[in-house]
């Protein structure tokens, strides 16, 4: 029970406090990292935009843009609305920065909190994370094909194995307005309650995403998108998957997926996993043709993904997997006494500039007591510094997993705990 005077978190928020936020930076940065080694830079944008960069970016239609956004007025009197999603915001600063005017495909990637009023659960959080890239300009199906690749491969950098990946083709503009016909032709043959028909009015394609067995029942003999596909988007989707299968990401074809944001044509995909329930997309993204101009800008393609990183922390816990031994120390140093401090600082130090891990004890704590916090924090060796130590520049180096112990000089240390940190 807290007490009456405290305040909490707002509702549905999702925060990490250590050990937890050891696990979202490790999962954050194995997310990034091969973005970055396939040559994106980092673009850092505002957590709030221009209300109506959402409203024509990302499409009235959706549930995003309808119910969940946190939108105000600023004290200038402006819509201000806190960030759904990343993409709008990336081709809203690469217009305004001319850099769909360099060299092309402009290639950013990004990580941050995003903003949804969804009802919160397990996996669905107001406030979430995720990390994102976005390649802009060209047109190519091996690029598709890479930034899917860049996806999957943050997810086994993590060690993630229970999930799989969706992907279909959303096709071009006639292609669309083809199968819209027919859908909406299907649709209004069937029996719906009013809220729902109003829905699919909107966007008919939403009814594929509906998770009522009634609606389900009547929407699996809908005609699907997939066979209404011209002949490029065909051969465009066949170039996909062939350069998958070469780089070895498994995929299986969804015809009836639906993302939730209005932009997509072309290739689309998801990542799903297995063991999360309900909220299982861990990442998800596609291809937008007609955003940039939507927003001001030239008739540039675009590609990127969006990865949940709250969800791939649940998927880790969910298949055991530990971070823990990322982020032992090496040693822990326990000085006696005043003096023993200052050598203690000066030895962590310089340890610590070669690239070890090294706490100290403070405080005025017993022996013992250090001794149980050296244990505690994991550290795989430990030593006490004494005026004994210091005068003779020897240490007993005790390793925690085992108790064994080791007398090291003080000019060896570092090369000691380099070679059995390295093992
Ligand atoms: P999205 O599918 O809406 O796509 O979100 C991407 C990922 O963010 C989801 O797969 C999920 O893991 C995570 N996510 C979304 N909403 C929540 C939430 N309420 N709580 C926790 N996690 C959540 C986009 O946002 C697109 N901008 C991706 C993209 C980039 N497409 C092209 N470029």
């Amino acid at each position: 029970m807290s007490k009456k005077n405290q305040i909490q978190a707002p509702k549905g928020v999702s925060e990490y406090v250590p050990p937890q936020s050891r696990k979202f930076e490790y999962v954050r940065e194995a997310l990034l990292k091969p973005a970055r080694n396939a040559g994106y830079a980092l673009i850092e944008l505002p957590v709030f935009e221009d209300t109506e960069l959402f409203t024509r970016g990302v499409g009235e239609s959706t549930d995003v843009v309808s119910k969940e956004m946190y939108t105000f007025e600023d004290r200038g009197g402006r819509s201000i609305t806190l960030r759904p999603e990343g993409t709008a915001g990336v081709m809203r600063a690469v217009i305004e920065h001319g850099l769909d005017r360099g060299q092309l495909p402009a290639k950013l990637y990004y990580s941050g909190a995003f903003f949804r009023a969804e009802r919160p659960q397990a996996g669905r959080y107001r406030q979430f994370y995720q990390v994102g890239i976005e390649a802009i300009g060209v047109q190519d199906s091996a690029l598709d094909a890479e930034v899917i690749a860049i996806a999957d491969a943050g997810f086994k950098a993590i060690g993630l194995t229970k999930y799989r990946l969706e992907i279909t083709s959303l096709g071009d503009a006639q292609s669309r307005a083809k199968h819209r016909v027919d859908l909406v032709t299907f649709i209004n043959k069937l029996d719906l309650d009013e809220a729902t028909k109003a829905r699919a009015a909107i966007n008919p394609l939403r009814l594929f995403d509906d998770k009522r067995d009634e609606v389900k029942k009547q929407m699996s003999k809908a005609p699907l998108l997939i066979d209404y596909l011209s002949p490029e988007s065909i051969k465009e989707l066949d170039s996909v998957k062939t350069h998958l299968e070469a780089l070895g990401v498994e995929f299986t074809i969804n015809p009836r997926m639906v993302r939730g944001l209005d932009y997509y044509t072309g290739t689309t995909f998801e990542f799903v996993h297995e063991l999360l329930g309900a909220q299982s997309g861990i990442g998800g993204g596609g291809r937008y043709d007609g955003l940039m101009s939507e927003l001001g800008g030239q008739e540039l393609s675009g590609i990127g993904f969006g990865l949940g990183i709250d969800r791939c922390v649940l998927a880790a816990d969910a298949e055991g997997i530990s971070f823990d031994h990322e982020f032992k120390s090496d040693l822990f140093i326990i000085p006696l006494g005043e003096e023993s401090k200052s050598a203690a600082l000066s030895i962590a130090q310089q340890l610590r500039s070669s690239g070890l891990r090294v706490e100290i004890s403070f405080g005025d704590r017993a022996l013992k007591g250090s001794m149980k916090a050296a244990d505690k924090s994991g550290a795989a060796y430990a030593i006490v510094l004494g005026d004994s130590e210091i005068a003779s520049e020897v240490v007993e180096l005790k390793e925690m997993s085992t108790g064994k112990t080791s007398s090291v000089t003080l000019a060896s240390l570092q090369k000691h705990l380099q070679s059995v940190s390295s093992k």
